[in-house]
């Protein structure tokens, strides 16, 4: 378990090295899988359709390490001014289907709002095979 405020400064660090000369809006996701921490930051490229969120970037290099049992995401999107709407800030809708496939059971911290989310309060009667 790692402490909550220390996933989301970790989310905020790697989002500064997200690649979005396109959007300007930088987005760093951190997450614990096991007794390790993979990151993950947005990267846009001049095809904007086939821009990577922060999240599937976290995801993916946990799934590639061989990590499999997540449970806890922080995700920041560090350009969003305080006190600005949550849907500002939350995943998109391919990286909520990407939680729901990958880490169902994670506590998701999002940066700027105190709840802990789980993946249904993200996205409710998900798709799964
Ligand atoms: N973005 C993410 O990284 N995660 C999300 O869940 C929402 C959007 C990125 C994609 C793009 O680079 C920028 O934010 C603006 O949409």
């Amino acid at each position: 378990m790692v402490a909550r405020e220390e996933l989301l400064r970790l989310a905020r660090e790697v989002a500064q090295n997200a690649h979005c000369p396109y959007s300007h809006f930088h987005v760093g996701a951190a997450l614990v899988a096991g007794d390790t921490i993979f990151t993950g930051a947005n990267v846009e490229i001049s095809s904007y359709g086939l821009t990577l969120c922060a999240e599937r970037a976290a995801l993916a290099a946990a799934m590639s390490s061989g990590a499999r049992t997540i449970t806890q995401v922080a995700v920041a999107c560090i350009d969003v001014a305080p006190g600005a709407p949550l849907a500002d800030r939350t995943p998109c809708g391919a990286c909520r289907q990407w939680l729901a496939d990958l880490a169902p059971h994670a506590a998701i911290y999002i940066d700027g709002d105190d709840r802990d989310f789980t993946v249904p309060d993200l996205l409710p009667y998900a798709f799964g095979l």
